[in-house]
């Protein structure tokens, strides 16, 4: 795959920068808020960057490689897609764009229950390598359908979420009327005459739907009743009573997101769990919690041999996986830099954002002189 980044945006900044002109703000605004005062949301990304790296410029060296092995799949890079919600409402068919772009580069994208692209299109853009995250359905029989979709589409990875027991509480999207139920008011309306090409892709696409929650919606939902469908379909706490028919269930890798204490990595490892993303929701869920860094390191040194520890939130550049490999995460993912790459360039954003990372952290490697990705822990300043 050939690494083409359009020179005019060679950071994620520049692309977050060009999002926030691009694209409403209420949408602006749903993917780059945190919750309540945004502390953990901040917190994520400079307490990440504390972490520091020593390099060993004497020391022999045959190359980096950013090949990265993971639940048996031997990937390009040792990030991605993270699931996001509501992608389509940030830029039309920007789920479709970044699988597409992750199916190119050989890294996971993890398509979101609550995004605008169905699982079945999802596997057929990347040929049964997208992974699902599953927001925990209140019937069975629901829970099951979708599962079994997503057997029937091939997923290798399943991912269940712990950090979602309630909605959080994002003062931004309530002002925007983004809470649940949803509401398009008028200043939404003129927010979205100040980015016409917005306005015209979303024009040409179609407003964007729940494509995976579609067959069991009722038709012709206003947008008070789709919040209360949302309400009644989902419970969000899990517990080991709906894990374990999950797991009986599921015949693939099973991960749980969203763990940020040794208590939920130990129950993930006694319920059979394959891997966990050590999570906290991109800052959007508990912003009195610890940013990611933090427990990544304690739990991958007591767990890591029994599951695969990966690590998001906060992430935003070859750098910040570089020090979160060093931490111990195996795999890292990211949410929101992929959707500022594919709000700021539409179609292009995808492959752009993914080239930038690759090339920012095939540098560090060849700066610090580490030849594997499973070598960052040799790195790592203590
Ligand atoms: C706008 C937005 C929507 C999200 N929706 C979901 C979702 O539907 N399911 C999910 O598991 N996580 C969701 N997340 C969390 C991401 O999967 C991921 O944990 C987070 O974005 C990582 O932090 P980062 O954005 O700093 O990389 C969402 C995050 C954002 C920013």
């Amino acid at each position: 795959m050939d690494i083409k980044i359009d020179t005019r945006y060679p950071s994620i900044d520049d692309l977050r920068a060009k999002a926030r002109k691009k694209i409403p703000k209420f949408a602006f605004e749903y993917l780059d808020g945190g919750c309540n005062e945004d502390v953990n949301l901040h917190r994520n990304t400079s307490e990440l960057r504390e972490v520091q790296l020593k390099p060993n410029y004497l020391r022999d060296h045959h190359g980096s490689s950013l090949k990265t092995k993971l639940f048996g799949i031997e990937y390009d890079a040792p990030f991605g897609i993270a699931p996001v919600g509501l992608q389509g409402l940030m830029w039309p068919n920007s789920p479709e764009i970044l699988a597409k772009a992750a199916f190119d580069h050989n890294i996971p994208f993890i398509l979101s229950t609550v995004t605008t692209t169905s699982i079945e299109r999802a596997s057929e853009l990347t040929e049964g390598r997208a992974w699902f995250q599953l927001y925990h359905p209140t019937e069975n029989r629901l829970r099951d359908d979708i599962i079994k979709r997503a057997a029937a589409a091939e997923c290798p990875v399943l991912v269940i979420l712990c950090d979602v027991p309630t909605f959080g509480f994002r003062p931004r999207d309530i002002r925007n009327g983004l809470a649940m139920p949803p509401k398009m008011n008028l200043s939404n309306i003129l927010q979205v005459f100040a980015r016409p090409h917005w306005g015209l892709q979303t024009l040409k696409h179609g407003i964007p739907t729940f494509e995976v929650l579609k067959p069991y919606m009722p038709k012709g939902l206003d947008l008070k009743q789709l919040g209360k469908f949302m309400d009644e379909t989902f419970s969000g706490r899990l517990n080991e009573e709906k894990i374990r028919p999950i797991r009986d269930m599921w015949k693939g890798k099973l991960v749980l997101k969203g763990v940020a204490s040794e208590y939920d990595a130990e129950e993930a490892i006694r319920l059979g769990i394959d891997g966990i993303i050590v999570s906290n929701h991109g800052g959007r869920q508990l912003d009195a919690g610890q940013s990611t860094i933090k427990p990544l390191s304690t739990i991958a040194e007591k767990y890591g041999d029994q599951i695969e520890v990966m690590m998001d939130s906060g992430i935003r550049s070859g750098p910040d996986v570089a020090r979160a490999m060093a931490s111990g995460a195996k795999f890292t993912f990211m949410g929101r830099s992929f959707m500022y790459g594919v709000s700021a360039l539409g179609k292009k954003g995808g492959n752009h954002t993914i080239s930038l990372l690759k090339t920012e952290l095939q540098q560090v490697m060849e700066q610090l002189c580490c030849e594997k990705t499973t070598d960052f822990p040799d790195h790592l300043i203590k």
